[in-house]
């Protein structure tokens, strides 16, 4: 007789039948649950990151920067960090990360590049924008674009928001897996968020 014959019968003479089926569909329940509750696209769950329409305020050839900061613009900091990952979780190094939003007046500069700039991701395929909270403008809530690609690989444009944003619900284009993580306790506020592309 085997030591898993041996260890079986062990355990069924410790524990009732109807105990270990009860802790076996307490799991089962427990691990569905977990699964149901994750909203936010994450590598290696056959989800990637939705795309969103650019808008009519892009402007293509924005600096290469990762602080969207300059002296004499207001609205509260943030910086924004996260990864840009393969559908089965693989870094994305050198991915383009482009983003653009208005001032803090919900005001888009569409005649120069103000808030607006792109990166690449390092080796772990990490970002890191430094800039403001942008400001609201009519019939659109709190929000940033961006666009991201990997190399060689098609543009994803989408759009991020803020949890707990009173203007989310009556915005046409809000999506809540696109709500970023934001800690507003600390200044700058920290908000992290990652890609997951196709
Ligand atoms: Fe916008």
């Amino acid at each position: 007789m085997s030591r898993l014959q041996l260890s079986r019968r062990t355990i069924v003479r410790m524990f009732p039948a109807s105990l270990i089926a009860f802790a076996s569909a307490t799991c089962a329940r427990s691990v569905k649950t977990t699964t149901t509750l994750a909203p936010t696209p994450a590598c290696g769950n056959d989800t990637t990151t939705p795309s969103q329409t650019e808008g009519p305020f892009y402007t293509p050839d924005s600096p290469q920067r990762t602080s969207l900061l300059e002296p004499g613009l207001s609205g509260p900091p943030i910086v924004i960090t996260g990864q840009v990952l393969s559908s089965n979780c693989v870094p994305m190094a050198g991915a383009l990360v482009d983003c653009w939003h208005t001032n803090d007046q919900g005001e888009y500069d569409n005649s120069g590049y103000t808030f607006r700039g792109h990166q690449f991701t390092d080796a772990e395929g990490r970002y890191h924008i430094e800039t403001i909270v942008p400001g609201i403008y009519p019939g659109r809530t709190r929000h940033f674009h961006i666009k991201v690609q990997a190399p060689n690989q098609p543009v994803l444009t989408t759009q991020l928001y803020f949890p707990e944003e009173p203007a989310n619900q009556g915005d046409f284009l809000f999506n809540p897996v696109l709500v970023m993580v934001v800690d507003n306790s600390d200044d700058p506020q920290k908000a992290t968020f990652d890609f997951v592309l196709a």
